[in-house]
Order: structure tokens, then C-alpha cells, then sequence
């Protein structure tokens, strides 16, 4: 019986076009860049959880895939997998279209943990309104 190929979980919350600016030393798209594109991403959906600022307190089971390319489509998908008195865990997945000939593949999947903080940084209950 054929596999169902992979589909990205949770909701897109950010798309970028991977730019020559963003290589690293082998031509490939440097990890950082896209580790920022996924807490941009990600936090999208703990401000919306958490209705307040957020700070990043952990990245976890942090895999790189495969390598993206400049030119690259890159998107990030996300979705809340628990949520505690303070944090928020967000499993985040980077999927890469190439060009109409290559389908759209996961490189990149993390598992970021967001905070609620007040206005002097500090942690505070996630209030469910
Ligand atoms: C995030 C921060 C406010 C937490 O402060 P703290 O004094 O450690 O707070 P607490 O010990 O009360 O923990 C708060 C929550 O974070 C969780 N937490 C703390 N450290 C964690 C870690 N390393 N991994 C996962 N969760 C963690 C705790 O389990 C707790 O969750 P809960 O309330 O849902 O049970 C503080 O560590 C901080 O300011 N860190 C720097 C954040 C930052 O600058 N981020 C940007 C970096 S790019």
C-alpha cells in the first residue's frame, strides 16, 4: 500500500523567498536565518494564545533536513501542542518549494517554547478569555 505523503501541520504563519544575503560558506541557506524565520513564525501563534507579549525560553528537537536553496519559497507552519501555567510549546515545520517540478518538502522541524511576560519581562499566567 502506497504511503500518504507528508503534509505540514498546523496553520502557515509566515512565507519568505530565501535571498543571496541569507547563504552560509557552502552556498546554502544559513541555519540561523532560518531558525529566526521559525521564532518569527512560531510566535505568531503564542501572542495570539498567550493575548500578550512573549519571549522564546527554549528550542528543542531542532532537526535541519535538507539544505534550502536561494530562490527557494520558504514557509513556516505552526501549531500549539501545550500549553502550561506560563509557556506555550509550538511544533514548527519549514516546508521548501522549489519550482513546480520538485514538490513542496519539510526541512526543517523544531519545537519552540514561548513564555507570557508582563511589562517588566517577568512570567504571567496565560489568562483563558
Ligand atoms: C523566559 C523567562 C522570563 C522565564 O523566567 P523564569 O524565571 O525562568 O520563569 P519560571 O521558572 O517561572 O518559568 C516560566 C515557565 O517557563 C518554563 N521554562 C523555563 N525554562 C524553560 C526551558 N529551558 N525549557 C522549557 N520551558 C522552560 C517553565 O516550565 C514555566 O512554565 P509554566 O509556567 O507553564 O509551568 C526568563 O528565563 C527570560 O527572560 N529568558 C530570556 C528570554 C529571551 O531573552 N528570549 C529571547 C532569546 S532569542
Amino acid at each position: 500500500m502506497a504511503t500518504k505523503p507528508r503534509q505540514p501541520k498546523g496553520e502557515l504563519v509566515s512565507r519568505a523567498i530565501a535571498m543571496p544575503a541569507d547563504t552560509n560558506a557552502n552556498g546554502d541557506i544559513f541555519g540561523g536565518w532560518v531558525m529566526a524565520q521559525m521564532d518569527l513564525g512560531a510566535s505568531v501563534v503564542a501572542r495570539r494564545v498567550a493575548k500578550r507579549r512573549v519571549t522564546t525560553v527554549a528550542v528543542d528537537a531542532m532537526s535541519f533536513l535538507y539544505p534550502i536553496s536561494v530562490g527557494d519559497l520558504v514557509s513556516c507552519y505552526a501549531q500549539l501542542m501545550q500549553q502550561g501555567n506560563t509557556s506555550m510549546k509550538i511544533n514548527v515545520e519549514v516546508w521548501v518549494e522549489r519550482n513546480i517540478a520538485i514538490d513542496p518538502h519539510c526541512t526543517t522541524e523544531a519545537i519552540f517554547t514561548y513564555v507570557a511576560i508582563d511589562e517588566n519581562g517577568r512570567p504571567v499566567p496565560i489568562c483563558l478569555r
